[in-house]
């Protein structure tokens, strides 16, 4: 993953890191490791957890420039996807469960 760079602290390298397009947010990337044991998420704070941060980025003009919408609707198209989220959730993939999952994967993932 190339913002928070994980051969780099799973932080960046650069004052502003770049997301899709090239755009630049404001604000400088802070690391991923142990985010799990933040007591809120960035740096203002505005996430109370890492679920409720997991989606941000996906919404993120300057990030990943999607919504979650059309990551749902993507998901939902891709049968690997409809097969893993139905092993796991009992109604699939929805909104719920793929913060669910993003915030796992960030939980198991990003520690040090
Ligand atoms: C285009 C890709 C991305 C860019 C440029 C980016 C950049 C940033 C920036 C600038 C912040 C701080 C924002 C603020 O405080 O308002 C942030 C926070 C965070 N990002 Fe990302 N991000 C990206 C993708 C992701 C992805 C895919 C994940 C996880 C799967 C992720 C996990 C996090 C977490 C957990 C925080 C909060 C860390 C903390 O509060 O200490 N980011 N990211």
């Amino acid at each position: 993953m190339s913002c928070h760079d994980l051969t780099y602290n799973g932080a960046s390298t650069v004052k502003l890191t770049a997301g899709i397009d090239g755009k630049k947010g404001y604000f400088n990337v802070p690391t991923v490791y142990n985010a799990v044991y933040n007591f809120r998420q960035f740096w203002d704070g505005r996430a109370k957890d890492l679920k409720d941060q997991s989606l941000q980025p996906i919404a993120n003009p300057v990030e990943m420039g999607n919504t979650v919408e059309k990551a749902l609707q993507d998901l939902k198209a891709n049968r690997a996807y409809v097969n893993a989220f139905n092993a796991i959730y009992s109604d699939g993939i929805t909104k719920n469960n793929l913060a669910d999952a993003l915030s796992e994967f960030e939980k198991n993932t990003y520690y040090a």
